[in-house]
């Protein structure tokens, strides 16, 4: 299907660095007979929810991963923007088993040693570097925010539209709708999956929860019939993740959260993809005028560098609503997930040249958009280290995340046209470069099989 014409002319623009990664470095076939038994065993007895290439990833560190065989792969994918100090990093090692040795578990009907630090740490840095209402440097003494810990994002936004139900029901019987957008994604449960407007991943467990309106992102006309007297709660990604890499414009989060206030609804943010420095602010809402924020976000992924953590942060006047015994989990909020997050979180605010490294990589990608304009349909999409290069053919995203594994690059896709760049809020310059090379004799390669 895929036929390269070998003799059509090398882009002139194409770098002497990327012609090293033309031919395939890392194919995905033959694999060891070893392997190859290996994953005919797995198919017996793993259900058939993912479709991954023949490889088995052994060990990681920092940005790469190494497979079975102890080939190399630079991933620019961190576990789907998870690991953001990079993988297996020696000190979140380090600190688990320290914690894990003194105690990993003792279910929320006691305090712990961690979880109490966590929301500290949480609410006084998001008071620091501005969000949720709170403008940057802002006084982070005394209460304001509060925290609920899950094990998961689906779990954070699964309570999430909780709180909104309950805030609204305060109101009236009937507050009770729920508004999201095209092109989000916010996880598989009943409620996530209901806000989480995609006939792919919501027709095969129809019917899903009621009471949910779907509106377009950017469409601030559209806001007044869409959130109303009824509406509980508004879920929104601040930067769309799965669903593309779509930016929403500050204006129309300007007029949503005006809308929000007129209604007397939750406006949530779902910064589960989008948080926790990926943008190169604390919060993606964060560098944004106060008239923006939201009453709640929901976070998780990179929290504990890829031990399990999601977490829901709140102004008080919506935690006010919630009482005991209302909500709760077994595991949220253990004292070995949330020292992990302690110490992921306190070195995530450190990092150094976040928004440097990030122009550099905008502006690498960017030039490729422009070298290969037979392929890429616009300028690149997202903020910081969420990314999204933007592809004229639907097929092409596919295509291009296998010719990079091949050549020993981890990428993504997202939504129907983008290839997804999110890597590890680590990655130097150096690693930018060479994951660019790659991606650069990707679409070359690419740019012959069109012809
Ligand atoms: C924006 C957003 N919300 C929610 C989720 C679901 O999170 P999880 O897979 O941890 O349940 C994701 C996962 O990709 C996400 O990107």
């Amino acid at each position: 299907m895929w036929k390269q014409h070998k003799n059509l002319q090398t882009n002139p623009v194409l770098s002497a660095q990327a012609t090293a990664y033309l031919e395939p470095t890392h194919p995905d076939a033959p694999q060891p007979q070893a392997v190859h038994d290996k994953l005919a065993r797995y198919a017996n007895s793993v259900v058939n929810t993912y479709a991954r290439p023949p490889v088995i990833f052994t060990r990681g560190k920092g940005l790469y991963l190494y497979d079975s065989q102890n080939r190399e792969y630079l991933d620019i994918s961190a576990g789907i923007a998870v690991n953001a100090l990079g993988h297996s990093d020696a000190q979140v090692a380090k600190v688990m088993g320290e914690q894990a040795a003194k105690l990993f578990h003792n279910s929320n009907l006691y305090h712990n040693e961690w979880s109490g630090e966590l929301a500290h740490l949480l609410t006084t840095l998001t008071k620091q570097h501005g969000g949720l209402g709170y403008a940057p440097n802002s006084p982070t003494d005394g209460p304001g925010l509060k925290v609920f810990f899950a094990n998961s994002g689906t779990e954070a936004n699964e309570g999430a539209l909780k709180f909104a139900r309950v805030h609204g029901k305060q109101a009236s019987a009937d507050k009770i709708e729920l508004v999201c957008f095209n092109n989000a994604f916010h996880g598989r449960s009943m409620g996530g999956l209901s806000v989480t407007s995609n006939p792919k991943y919501q027709d095969p467990f129809a019917p899903l929860v009621p009471g949910v309106k779907v509106g377009d992102i950017n469409d601030i006309h559209g806001l007044q019939t869409l959130v109303t007297e009824k509406t509980c709660g508004v879920i929104i990604e601040p930067v769309q993740g799965e669903g593309g890499i779509h930016n929403v414009d500050i204006e129309f989060l300007k007029a949503l959260r005006k809308r929000c206030n007129e209604v007397g609804a939750v406006l949530i943010y779902d910064e589960i993809q989008c948080g926790l420095f990926r943008s190169t602010d604390m919060w993606a809402h964060s560098a944004l005028p106060a008239e923006t924020h939201p009453d709640l976000i929901t976070m998780a992924k990179p929290l504990a560098n890829g031990f399990p953590i999601g977490a829901i942060m709140m102004r008080d006047n919506v935690a006010n609503h919630v009482s005991p015994g209302m909500h709760g989990t077994t595991f949220g909020g253990s004292p070995l997930s949330t020292c992990i997050a302690h110490h992921v979180l306190t070195r995530m605010s450190q990092l150094p040249d976040l928004k440097e490294r990030a122009t550099v990589l905008k502006t690498r990608l960017s030039g490729l958009a422009s070298a290969y304009p037979d392929l890429i349909k616009s300028d690149i999409r997202g903020r910081g280290f969420l990314l999204g290069v933007p592809f004229k053919d639907t097929a092409h995203p596919g295509r291009a995340l296998a010719l990079a594994r091949e050549r020993g690059l981890l990428i993504l896709t997202a939504g129907s046209d983008a290839v997804r760049i999110v890597p590890s809020l680590t990655i130097s310059e150096e690693e930018i470069n060479k994951a660019c090379d790659i991606f650069e004799a990707v679409l070359e390669v690419m740019r012959k099989e069109l012809a």
